[in-house]
């Protein structure tokens, strides 16, 4: 198991603010076990818990007084996890923290990234952290469904769709999940790697394309 007695991710570094409806915020994990959910830790291994054996300070994005994005051991690595599967142009579903754009960044075969964000807030709160990144980022603030439409999107052609708007989790989300996987197969048929955090992908994958053959 992981034992942690530090924490640090790139979101560290993005100042603690409220713009709007937006807030980042530091919150922390007293110690003890954590669940880790089986995402693979820097070597490569997965557990179901790690140890915090020191208090570890989190990076918290609030909207509305809503947390919607934590930094913490699971999500940080799960995005790094996340960002090994995709290469060339990006379509990133909800900025967050911006913890996908990093991991995307330090992946050398991603060239471009686009993200659909509806939050101007979290936007002017979390975009300016992003400028030393390499890749180039285009932001558009938009209701991930509302963009775009099937035309635009042909016309855009992404290599990979990563989806991140789910928060919570439980067996109602997989419904949720199944319908936006569909739906994505459908909007981008031309994306070789679609993704949706924390779900099983393959399962997903599989599914939507034969769920696509029975409707
Ligand atoms: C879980 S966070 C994304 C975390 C991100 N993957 C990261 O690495 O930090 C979800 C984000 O999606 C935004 N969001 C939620 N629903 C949305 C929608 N329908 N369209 C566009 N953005 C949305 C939220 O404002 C929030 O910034």
């Amino acid at each position: 198991m992981q034992r942690l007695s530090s924490w640090e991710t790139p979101a560290h570094r993005l100042p603690r603010k409220k713009v709007g409806e937006a807030e980042v915020v530091t919150e922390f994990y007293e110690p003890g076990p954590y669940e880790l959910y089986h995402v693979p830790d820097p070597d490569g291994e997965e557990h179901a818990l790690y140890e915090a054996v020191e208090r570890l300070p989190i990076t918290v994005l609030k909207v509305g007084g809503k947390t919607v994005m934590v930094d913490d051991p699971p999500h940080w690595w799960m995005m790094k996890k996340h960002a090994e599967y995709y290469s060339g142009r990006v379509l990133v579903a909800g900025l967050g923290l911006g913890l996908i754009l990093h991991a995307l960044d330090a992946e050398e075969h991603v060239e471009d990234i686009v993200v659909v964000e509806r939050s101007q807030d979290v936007v002017d709160l979390v975009l300016p952290s992003l400028d030393e990144l390499d890749t180039p980022i285009e932001v558009v603030v938009m209701d991930w469904h509302d963009f775009p439409d099937v035309t635009e999107a042909r016309e855009r052609d992404f290599d990979g769709v990563f989806f991140d708007l789910f928060v919570g989790d439980g067996p109602s989300l997989v419904g949720m999940a199944m319908r936006e996987m569909i739906w994505m197969t459908e909007r981008f048929p031309e994306a070789k790697t679609r993704r949706i955090h924390g779900m099983n992908n393959d399962f997903l994958e599989a599914l939507s394309r034969g769920l696509g053959r029975m409707f």
